[in-house]
């Protein structure tokens, strides 16, 4: 029973509420018509301190599609931020007029602290490059639909371990379930933090190698989940562009990569897949952001209570 909780990590969830947000978002694939009312009367506030397109619109698109309205910023000059007013005293607000929250903010922790003033659900939609629970169940969906379930897969992550937050939340929520591996694939300065190869691969004892070329890896894979080099979290603009394309995913590499392999992304892409693995039946990452709104409708109705 998730009603009334907040999602600020993937982990806030149980594996059973997770696969009660699964079973509902595959009935809601089968059959969407069916669910276009049951959010009547509601409204989801989605505060974007963060440019977004993805995990915006299909919050939205979600909302809308479930029958409830929507309001919020994707411009936070555009609200009283601009003012100087608090994150505390906005979600005092918004938890008034609204009936759950979906924010996205640049600093770690923020969706925590959103949580402790909130008297609504509140929805980490991507709080700097700590978390992204929302893109972990839009991951988990797709690997559930199409790899046949969560269990028993090589899962190779390539590109900016460091400071990729959908990179974090899916190592997490991956290692809850049986026999499944990483090929964690990076440049040196882009490996995966300590308190991930500590505290969750390890603890666990999940199986992990860390690599440099993808070439050398790529058969092994069952999925392969590239990653954007995070422009936007580094210090440094000369070592961005040194390291922005360390990994470029073509045809040529794909050629060694298995029949049933697929190819997922968070998305957006910058460089790092190339656009004519586009039309390779294993590159999957539109279908993935497609399945981030049907799981999002899940989300929101199981949240609110309404199924
Ligand atoms: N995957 C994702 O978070 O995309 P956006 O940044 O466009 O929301």
């Amino acid at each position: 029973m998730i009603k009334g909780k907040h999602l600020i990590d993937p982990m806030d969830f149980t594996v059973e509420e997770l696969n009660e947000v699964f079973e509902l978002a595959s009935q809601i694939i089968s059959c969407p018509e069916k669910f276009s009312h049951v959010c009547d009367g509601k409204i989801l506030a989605t505060l974007f301190y963060e440019p977004s397109t993805r995990t915006r619109f299909s919050f939205e698109a979600a909302m809308m599609r479930l029958g409830g309205k929507i309001l919020g910023f994707s411009e936070p000059n555009s609200s009283s931020v601009s003012k100087g007013e608090t994150l505390s005293d906005t979600i005092k607000m918004v938890s008034i007029y609204t009936d759950i929250v979906a924010m996205r903010h640049p600093k770690e922790g923020s969706a925590k602290v959103a949580s402790l003033f909130s008297t609504v659900p509140i929805i980490n939609a991507g709080d700097g490059g700590h978390q992204h629970p929302t893109q972990t169940l839009t991951d988990l969906l797709t690997i559930k639909m199409l790899k046949k379930g969560l269990d028993n897969h090589t899962i190779g992550i390539c590109g900016d371990l460091k400071f990729g937050r959908t990179v974090h939340s899916l190592i997490k929520a991956m290692s809850r379930y049986k026999g499944n591996k990483f090929v964690l694939i990076s440049p040196q300065e882009l490996k995966i933090p300590q308190y991930i190869r500590e505290e969750i691969l390890k603890k666990n004892n999940i199986e992990f190698i860390e690599v440099e070329r993808l070439e050398d890896v790529i058969e092994q894979i069952d999925i392969l989940y590239m990653t954007r080099v995070q422009k936007e979290r580094f210090f440094n603009e000369e070592e961005y562009l040194r390291l922005r394309d360390s990994y470029i995913l073509n045809k040529e590499k794909m050629s060694g990569a298995k029949d049933d392999m697929i190819v997922m992304h968070p998305l957006p892409r910058v460089n790092e897949i190339s656009y004519e693995v586009d039309d390779d039946k294993r590159a999957v990452y539109f279908k993935q952001a497609e399945y981030g709104m049907y799981v999002r409708m899940a989300l929101i109705a199981k949240l609110l209570g309404v199924l």
